[in-house]
């Protein structure tokens, strides 16, 4: 069928994707973004690499491959967006539904300052085309980073645009929207990696690199870089907030959710791995430091490409394509937050999706308006109130030098709190608040995995919960495996 045509009636009257491989794409779209190529590189470097990259393998293997089995099998056997399916599933004002709240909150808070890191790749997409890197020295291209991110007015500008994409996109609906979007810039996405990868492997640094990410030493990784990876599995496969919720809501009961997960898990790991052997290539080649944190893509890169012939081309190739994988997650956490409306306030999608893309586009501009140099004395009002002044108040909560940025504590707090406590709860639910019969059948039908039912199951119920756990206690203080170090 063209997608031009209706869609399909389904059952109940919802709208379901056209095809598995839409699915597969939207959900892989939704997981591989700006957490893969923008985040993992730089935690990665920031740990060590070696075995923080094994630990995080493990945690995507045994934690976040189950949740994202529960997430999809508790959508699409509600067939309802998270709140209404935890009520449907269980009963109606269910303490359950409390997760999907949190899935709701925590679609505005995660986009707002998504939508911030997007637009800076925008601006440098602009940046290539424009002017390029080439004749800047690595100082000029570290500079002009702090300088973008550190303008409110920048930052903003590219913030509203990269939001207005957004609700465009999902404006259009599941199949003309979203499915579509997903099916022109996820190839796109893994084409070009590929043909960055296929040029870093002639770099000299690309030995180092291999050895740096994949040889298991352990001497910059402490429980706490563990822990992190535990909390990367989560945001990178968009768990812990009911996106994969909202999305096996739109797959027909008969779809089988093991191997499509496994496929969109593998996809992620593929595309969070990959940018990792194009960014460390590089950045050892000029002879950078890989633990530069999150300016990392924005300086090493550009430095490489003030250096490459046809660098200008590549750089541009490379952010647009930061920006189509920005996008394609995007849509998803705004589709979290309008499904929430549409299906338990009855709005129309236009409404929906109008209301929340502009809630959210409102919350995202004092992070737009939080990288600005506390050392510089011209530095407007507004950057000082919500990049240093926040800092200093943050820490008296979170203690001295622990302080967060407006745009660091939402970060923060969503992926070190509400993914993992979401992620907890789908576990905890699907472990042992929903029928066990309705459970197996879902695991089951059309699946050749059935066999690893019960694994599943018992991962939910002792690995995963237990894994979250440690967080939690680590991140409160009271279990403490880094003390003396
Ligand atoms: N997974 C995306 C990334 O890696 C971010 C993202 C999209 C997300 N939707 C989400 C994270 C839902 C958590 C929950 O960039």
């Amino acid at each position: 069928m063209s997608e031009l045509e209706t869609p399909p009636p389904a059952e109940g009257g919802r709208t379901h994707w056209n095809s598995r491989l839409g699915f597969i794409l939207a959900a892989a779209g939704s997981a591989v973004g700006l957490g893969n190529i923008w985040k993992f590189p730089y935690i990665t470097g920031e740990n060590g690499g070696g075995l923080f990259v094994l630990i995080y393998l493990a945690c995507i293997a045994l934690v976040g491959l189950p949740i994202m089995i529960a997430e999809v099998f508790i959508g699409r056997e509600a067939q309802r967006s998270p709140v209404g399916a935890f009520q449907a599933l269980s009963k109606p004002r269910s303490p359950w539904a409390g997760i999907g709240w949190l899935g709701v909150l925590g679609a505005f808070v995660i986009l707002s300052y998504y939508s911030v890191v997007a637009g800076w790749a925008m601006h440098y997409v602009w940046l290539s085309v424009t002017e390029g890197f080439s004749g800047k020295t690595p100082d000029e291209i570290g500079a002009l980073f702090g300088s973008v991110a550190g303008s409110g007015s920048i930052s903003t500008g590219w913030h509203v645009v990269f939001m207005g994409v957004t609700i465009a996109i999902v404006l259009g609906g599941i199949q003309k929207g979203i499915e579509r979007g997903a099916k022109i810039l996820m190839p796109a996405l893994l084409g070009i990696m590929l043909l960055l990868f296929f040029y870093c492997m002639t770099l000299e640094g690309f030995g180092d690199a291999f050895r740096f990410v994949f040889s298991p030493h352990a001497d910059k990784l402490t429980a706490g870089g563990a822990l992190e990876a535990l909390g990367h599995s989560f945001f990178t496969l968009s768990l812990g907030m009911g996106a994969m919720i909202t999305y096996g809501s739109y797959l027909s009961k008969k779809a089988d959710i093991v191997s499509t997960s496994i496929t969109i898990s593998i996809l992620d790991t593929v595309v969070a791995l990959l940018a990792c052997m194009i960014l460390f290539p590089i950045v050892f080649s000029v002879g950078g430091e890989p633990g530069e944190g999150p300016g990392l893509v924005f300086i090493a890169l550009p430095v490489a490409f003030s250096q490459m012939a046809g660098g200008a081309f590549i750089g541009a190739a490379f952010f647009v394509l930061l920006v189509f994988a920005a996008l394609s997650s995007s849509i998803s956490l705004l589709e979290v937050a309008s499904a929430y409306f549409i299906d338990e306030r009855k709005w129309s999608r236009k409404k929906a999706v109008l209301f929340t893309g502009i809630s959210i586009l409102l919350l995202g501009i004092p992070s737009a308006w939080s990288q600005g140099n506390a050392e510089n004395p011209d530095l407007p009002g507004a950057s000082r109130l919500f990049g240093p002044s926040m800092k200093k108040l943050t820490e008296k909560v979170f203690g001295e030098g622990k302080g967060h940025d407006w745009l660091g504590l939402f970060d923060y707090l969503s992926s070190n709190w509400m993914l993992p406590i979401g992620g907890l709860g789908i576990a905890l639910f699907v472990a042992w608040g929903v029928g066990g019969e309705a459970r197996e059948r879902g695991f089951k039908s059309g699946s050749k995995f059935a066999s690893l039912y019960w694994g599943w199951v018992s991962l939910l119920r002792y690995i995963v919960p237990v894994a979250i756990l440690a967080v939690i206690l680590y991140k409160i203080g009271i279990f403490t495996p880094d003390a003396g170090k």
